[in-house]
């Protein structure tokens, strides 16, 4: 099913990986080593990239072929309406994000219905905002966890209560654990059963990193050499 014709997109069963980010070289590493299923970016993010909207949102589109969130940052449901249009035209896998507003609930609901692309509500923070997201039609609600940890709450808890709200009522809704901060954020939410994660570079390829590995690895290897042999 192509992207841009989806009414609602199949929730697969498997955890994904985002990257939080609009630097390119950052997410072409990522996507060559097989690791990427998609790409959140932000306001901040483009500001940091140094780049147009329009223009890095496109690279970061031919370069992934997952959903790509471009955020709308019009407040009133016309003017983000309008901008959602815009942003829709720069490929078929951009990911309309919408505040958790009630104009942006208003936009979620009608770009979803009447412009069929996915959306993505973002700056969540409590369950009652990720159930309306849901009832708006939502394709991805994230919810930020590293924020809430931040005023010294559990950004863990709430991706719990989301992923009960969310099975009690079959929701399609998949939750985004957005906000990440550390690789244990990354664990708990797979524990937990969140459907994707967005992650800063740095945390996405930290998950790979265990002092035993590399312990390990350095005793095969001088165990090896010590072979003369070779493979092949
Ligand atoms: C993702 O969609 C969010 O914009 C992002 O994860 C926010 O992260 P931050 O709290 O580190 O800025």
């Amino acid at each position: 099913m192509c992207l841009a014709d989806a009414g609602r997109i199949p929730k697969e069963t498997a955890m994904k990986f985002f990257v939080d980010t609009a630097d390119i070289k950052e997410i072409k590493e990522l996507h060559d080593l097989g690791l990427l299923d998609g790409v959140t970016t932000n306001p901040s993010l483009i500001l940091k990239s140094g780049g147009k909207i329009a223009e890095v949102t496109k690279q970061i589109c031919d370069i992934v072929e997952g959903p790509v969130s471009a955020e709308v940052v019009a407040t009133e449901f016309n003017q983000m309406m309008a901008e959602a249009e815009v942003l829709a035209k720069i490929a078929p896998n951009v990911c309309i994000k919408v505040p958790l507003t009630l104009d942006g609930l208003k936009a979620c609901k009608t770009i979803r219905t009447e412009m069929k692309r996915m959306v993505n509500v973002t700056l969540c923070f409590s369950a009652n905002q990720a159930l309306l997201a849901a009832k708006a039609g939502a394709s991805f609600i994230s919810p930020f966890v590293g924020r809430i940890d931040d005023t010294g709450s559990d950004g863990m808890e709430l991706i719990s209560e989301i992923r009960t709200i969310y099975d009690n009522y079959d929701f399609k809704t998949e939750i985004l654990t957005a906000s990440v901060r550390t690789v244990n954020h990354v664990k708990q939410a797979a524990l937990i059963g969140a459907d994707v994660v967005t992650a800063p570079p740095a945390t996405l390829k930290a998950l790979v990193n265990h002092p035993l590995t590399d312990k390990g690895l350095a005793a095969f290897l001088a165990d090896w050499a010590k072979t003369g042999q070779k493979i092949g």
